[in-house]
């Protein structure tokens, strides 16, 4: 018998409760020994064109949100990673799945450590699920959960959480990165021999987690993140890797009383509330996954007596709303050293592309000069020389903004665009003050 780190590989022949080579005190996990000259039967290799491509077998969900994300549905064997902050969701949107799977015919088994069968039970109520077709199991014994769904054959298998489960033979507590490792293992191997679609949920923190899911981001088949503000509505459901299908989709719901809705039309939800007469606020044509979403930018600036101004940052990334405040400063004269600032993306989406610059731009000036942009939307990046900047999916993002009847549309491309900051504010109606 050998034993083996979890972490660095290093292997013994005596069992430790640390490694001696990386330090991991996570303890070595007993592995078979290498059979040596052993004869090995040449497997046989299939052609190419003999491959089975065909999509038939996946298993749609129901729920068109997941199934755009996953590209069509669940594959047979396949395994799916679903990670996300603890509350923002996860459980329940699986609990979802299990109904409308049901719905279909398709079986579920919910293997949860987390909770008892009761209280998933009375979520479930809650939620107005009830089947025949879900069966639960409160165990965190992986090999027990793999013993049920052998027998009882789902057509999918939920593990929640990863976190909480684990084998007997590893020694350290469920969630330590041996046990996270060992658990995913054979749950993966279980899914593939059994023809099995597992899905395997990860919580993972604020500060990325340390036995979190990235740790398994390379063993599964999909990865596929949930994420909002958990105070906020709207959750999003993207794709960071799909071995059958494409990434980066994003698939967006909003979290009621019910669960998890389905928002179809985002745009229109997201600029339900917007009033263009108000300064300070404009939409913006986002691209998240491969879709333009129109979501509104707003700023509100207003004088202060505090020596060190405030800056309240929501939805973007604060250095780059800093940043604009001195392009803004050095390059039209528009200064907000006596300003407390405050800058919000509405509806908890969160925008972390440098297109945005022209919006927050446009609303943190709009705010300043108490002008109302009205209806029109803007993007592009904005350099450090006061220079505007094209950016991707110009003809998505006009598209989108078209169609929610935005015609007026302020960005670098194009004959005739402003290649400056000021030349767009001057196209805003945003006259700039003398210098
Ligand atoms: P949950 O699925 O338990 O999160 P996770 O599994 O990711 O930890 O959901 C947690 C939150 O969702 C919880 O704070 C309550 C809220 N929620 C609703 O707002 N509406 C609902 O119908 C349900 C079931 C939950
Ligand atoms: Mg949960």
């Amino acid at each position: 018998m050998t034993y083996r780190c979890g972490d660095c590989g290093y292997s013994s022949s005596k069992w430790m409760g640390f490694c001696p080579r990386c330090k991991s005190t996570e303890g070595l996990i007993e592995t078979r020994p290498e059979a040596k000259n052993k004869p090995v039967a040449a497997p046989t290799p299939v052609p190419l064109s003999k491959t089975n491509d065909s999509l038939v077998d996946r298993i749609a969900t129901g729920m068109a949100e997941v199934d755009r994300v996953l590209g069509g549905g669940l594959v047979p064997g396949g395994v799916v990673l679903v990670g996300g902050e603890p509350g923002v969701g996860k459980s329940t949107l699986l609990l979802q799945l299990a109904g409308t799977l049901a719905g279909s015919g398709a079986s579920t088994l919910i293997a949860s450590a987390e909770e008892s069968t009761q209280q998933v039970g009375i979520r479930a109520k809650r939620l107005g699920i009830d089947s025949d077709d879900i069966s639960l199991l409160a165990e965190d014994d992986v090999d027990a959960i793999i013993a049920a769904a052998i027998q009882y054959r789902p057509d999918l298998l939920v593990v929640d959480s990863i976190q909480t489960v684990g084998v007997s033979e590893v020694a350290s507590a469920p969630g330590a990165v041996a046990q996270v490792r060992e658990s995913s293992a054979r749950l993966i191997r279980a899914a593939k021999q059994n023809n099995i679609s597992a899905v395997i949920v990860g919580h993972v923190t604020k500060d990325g987690g340390i036995a979190g899911p990235k740790l398994l981001e390379h063993m599964v088949d999909v990865v596929l993140y949930l994420e909002g503000e958990t105070d906020r509505g709207f959750r999003t459901l993207h794709g960071l890797k799909n071995r059958y299908g494409p990434t980066h989709v994003v698939g967006l719901f909003e979290m009621g009383s019910e669960g998890l809705g389905e928002v179809a039309d985002p745009s229109a939800v997201f600029v339900a509330d917007w009033q263009g007469s108000v300064p300070g606020t404009l939409i913006f044509p986002a691209i998240q996954g491969r879709r333009a979403i129109l979501v509104e930018v707003q700023a509100l600036t207003s004088t202060t007596s505090l020596p060190q101004p405030r800056r309240s940052v929501r939805g973007i990334d604060t250095a780059r709303v800093h940043q604009l405040l001195a392009v803004l400063a050095r390059h039209t004269g528009l200064t907000f050293g006596d300003q407390d600032v405050y800058v919000n993306v509405v509806g908890g989406m969160k925008l972390t592309e440098p297109a945005a610059d022209l919006a927050v731009a446009l609303a943190l000036a709009s705010s300043r000069l108490d002008r109302p942009l009205g209806a029109l939307t803007g993007w592009g990046e904005i350099g450090l020389a006061g220079e505007l900047r094209q950016v991707p999916h110009a003809v998505r993002r006009s598209e989108e903004a078209g169609r929610m009847g935005l015609s007026h549309q302020i960005h670098p491309s194009g004959e005739g665009s402003p290649s400056r900051l000021l030349e767009a504010l001057f196209a805003a109606g945003l006259r700039a003050p003398r210098h």
